[in-house]
């Protein structure tokens, strides 16, 4: 029987990775103070957002979509907020210089703290405790009353993500993101080539922005030259918290979660029949679907039927994780039976979590190498499809850390414990991203104005 979808429709199905809290009573009183709290993000802007994407499903724009894999309480520092915005600023230009093409710009941050762990417990000398499932679920620390779930992390990751996205509107709006203001932007560890070429992109930009300020176009009267638009996303696992900031917009009385302006579902909880789609289902918000090498076309289209049942343009974005040795086998037949459909589809490549590995010194980690050689297959498979490669989705910071290995500061293995921060997966530096960006551009380059990518299909 079809009922009225509701957000807490999704408690009718199984949730996975949803963690037990021991006080139920607690738990819930916490959410019904979480559901007066104000929205953090407003619905008209979540339709901006996917006016956008739209664009990127036309091949006009590109997504940047990117920040930590798990923020946390203890990182909360502005100039660990204004780094990873210098840093997104920074590949946005590069992109939008060197392949002439506008960039959608989406952070994973302002409440990207849940993550889905393979492992519900851990166990370190012969001790087994829950595992540690992000700064709004539990405790980093390895001791029972740290990993114990608790109600009021809720609230701690509700006001930090407030404070997180008052700074980063302040920044785009404010005067930082002007362009004028570019060469600041760089950040001081980032040296040598990388720094070099950015350095270059930046006059250039100096010298157009004198001509056009000679023609009559300057700060003062054109927006896009002193702000930016700057979103913000992170993975809708932990329903509960979902459901508490799910409003009704009262401009056309459609249901938006308000915690974030884009949501995406993980590769562990995109089952058609769980939870998580279920919820995502209901708001009115872009979503991201993690497309794992599990995945079927099959599979894929009936969850795009259920959550896009009108094909709007902008409202679906696949979020492609393979990994560098398993896309070229899997992603091929997913994007010609979807794209064979007429499915509207913004097509990303997230080519950090199909390529973790275990370093000999016993860290995660991930070779540059096989990320950038995930995403130029990315771009080849689209190019032999005649589809468009629409987007990144990158774990990364706007910190000196060693955490992915190789880029032209050759981190190696030896190097990884140095400055490992991470609280869950091993992230770009800001010196790796903007290699990253160089190369992005390239590719984009290459797709508008002719091929130079070998094509190894
Ligand atoms: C993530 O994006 O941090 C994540 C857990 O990804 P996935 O669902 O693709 O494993
Ligand atoms: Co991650």
């Amino acid at each position: 029987m079809h009922t009225k979808w509701e957000p807490q429709s999704w408690k009718s199905k199984k949730a996975r990775h949803i963690p037990i809290y021991k006080d139920q009573e607690k738990l819930d009183n916490i959410l019904k103070k979480i559901e007066k709290f104000p929205p953090l993000v407003f619905a008209g802007e979540a339709r901006m957002l996917q006016n956008k994407l739209a664009d990127v499903v036309d091949g006009k724009a590109f997504l940047l979509q990117g920040g930590d894999c798990a923020e946390s309480f203890s990182d909360f520092h502005p100039d660990n907020i204004r780094d990873t915005f210098k840093v997104i600023l920074q590949m946005a230009v590069v992109l939008t210089f060197g392949a002439t093409c506008p960039i959608v710009k989406v952070g994973r941050i302002a409440g990207q703290f849940a993550k889905p762990r393979s492992q519900n417990t851990e166990i370190v000398k012969d001790v087994e405790l829950e595992s540690y499932k992000g700064d709004i679920i539990n405790g980093i620390e390895f001791n029972k009353i740290s990993r114990e779930p608790d109600p009021d992390r809720l609230v701690q990751a509700y006001n930090q993500s407030a404070s997180t996205l008052n700074l980063l509107r302040a920044f785009s709006q404010g005067g930082f993101a002007n362009l004028h203001k570019i060469h600041q932007w760089n950040l001081s560890f980032v040296q040598g080539e990388n720094a070099a070429k950015f350095k270059e992109i930046s006059d250039r930009i100096d010298e157009c922005l004198a001509f056009m300020s000679a023609c009559g176009i300057n700060d003062k009267n054109v927006r896009q030259l002193y702000e930016t638009d700057f979103f913000t996303s992170h993975e809708a696992l932990l329903l509960p918290y979902e459901e508490a900031l799910t409003r009704i917009d009262s401009t056309n009385g459609k249901w938006y979660a308000v915690s974030a302006h884009m949501l995406w579902v993980g590769d562990r909880t995109r089952q058609t029949d769980g939870a998580h789609i279920e919820f995502v289902k209901g708001i009115g918000n872009p979503i991201g679907i993690k497309v794992g090498p599990t995945s079927s076309a099959e599979e894929l289209l009936k969850i795009i039927d259920i959550i896009n049942p009108e094909n709007i343009a902008g409202r679906v974005t696949l979020i492609c994780r393979m990994g560098a040795d398993k896309i070229l086998q899997k992603l091929p037949e997913i994007i010609k039976k979807i794209n064979n459909e007429g499915k509207k589809i913004v097509w990303t490549c997230d080519p950090m979590h199909g390529n973790t590995i275990k370093a000999n010194s016993g860290y995660k980690t991930r070779p540059l190498n096989n990320i950038i050689s995930e995403i130029q297959n990315f771009f080849n498979i689209h190019r032999s499809i005649g589809t468009y490669p629409g987007g990144v989705h990158l774990e990364m910071t706007g910190q000196d850390v060693t955490e992915c290995m190789g880029g032209l500061q050759k981190i190696t293995d030896e190097d990884l414990k140095n400055r490992y921060h991470t609280y869950c997966d091993p992230r770009l530096n800001a010196s790796q991203s903007l290699e990253l960006a160089f190369l992005l551009a390239e590719f984009l380059k290459d797709d508008k104005f002719g091929s130079k990518i070998s094509s190894n299909l």
